[in-house]
């Protein structure tokens, strides 16, 4: 199987990356190209023995999928740059957020299949959550293959492309939204006496093991923190003082911010 990346920025190396460590395909079976940075380029190929260039014809000769990474707004210009290069064998897998499958296919002006997915910036570290919808020509088999691609730098969640929105809302922004309440806890941890970086460390650590907790156990997230609230205890007096808000309604306005935004870009991106 050939790989091709169109596009080898923060994403995109985030996924190659990923992909060579698996070892789901040999690294010299991926190829690599940019607009112009090819120092990048190199960087990447002595790091990961991956290959580069920019030949487009010899790129998509024989490329199995062909990976688009660029930010949405370069998309047009990448198009025009390998639409005469396409042949029956490439398949497209777009890392890019809000371009519908249906404009990939018309700025490519091909009908060959077409994979959009949302991965998140865990990615880096072997975890992204992505959100993939696939043209209704993608075969089975063919689908097997971009789920082996997409596991090896986290899980795949197949979804309608409608849904979509909702996976880059939950997601997608995710680790935003969970680094936001995790900074809150940190300032609220520090009006209670301890030095700020002290609280920074413990509650770093705290967030780590905990997440392990949630990766190791068999248990649900509820069922975990039932195990160590104790009737009249001090994580059932703080818990009360939380019921007093509304947590679940806060983060339901977020996400459904989020996901209006989503779906306002998509149709901007498309004007
Ligand atoms: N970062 C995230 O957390 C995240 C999450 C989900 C989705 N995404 C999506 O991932 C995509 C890439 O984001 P990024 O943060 O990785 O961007 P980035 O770091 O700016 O990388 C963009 C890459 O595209 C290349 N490029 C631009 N025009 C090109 C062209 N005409 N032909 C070939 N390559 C071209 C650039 O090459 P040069 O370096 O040579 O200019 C660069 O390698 C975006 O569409 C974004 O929506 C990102």
């Amino acid at each position: 199987m050939k790989l091709v990346f169109y596009g080898a920025g923060n994403m995109a190396h985030a996924i190659f990356t990923g992909i060579v460590n698996s070892k789901v395909i040999d690294s010299d079976k991926i190829y690599l190209t940019n607009r112009s940075n090819e120092v990048a380029l190199k960087a990447y190929a002595d790091e990961l023995g991956v290959n580069y260039s920019y030949d487009d014809a010899a790129l998509l000769k024989d490329a199995d999928y062909v990976f688009l990474g660029t930010k949405p707004y370069d998309f047009d210009s990448l198009a025009e740059r390998i639409k005469p290069h396409i042949n029956e064998k490439n398949k497209f897998i777009s890392i890019m957020a809000g371009l519908p499958i249906s404009y990939i296919k018309d700025k490519l002006e091909t009908s060959n299949p077409i994979a959009r997915t949302m991965p998140n910036t865990n990615a880096q570290v072997g975890h992204s959550v992505t959100g993939i919808s696939f043209s209704n020509n993608f075969g089975a088999k063919s689908k097997e293959e971009v789920d082996d691609l997409i596991n090896a730098f986290g899980s795949a969640i197949e979804v309608s492309e409608d849904n979509l929105h909702q996976v880059t809302a939950i997601t997608g922004s995710g680790p935003a939204f969970l680094y936001h309440v995790f900074e809150q806890y940190v300032t609220a941890g520090t009006r209670l006496g301890l030095e700020k970086s002290q609280v920074e460390e413990s509650i770093r650590n705290l967030i780590i093991g905990t997440s392990k907790m949630i990766e190791r156990s068999e248990l649900s997230m509820e069922q975990l923190r039932k195990n160590i609230t104790s009737k009249g205890g001090t994580t059932q007096s703080g818990l009360n003082a939380l019921a007093e808000h509304d947590i679940e309604g806060i983060f339901e306005d977020c996400l459904r911010a989020a996901v209006n935004r989503s779906i306002e870009l998509s149709n901007q991106d498309n004007d």
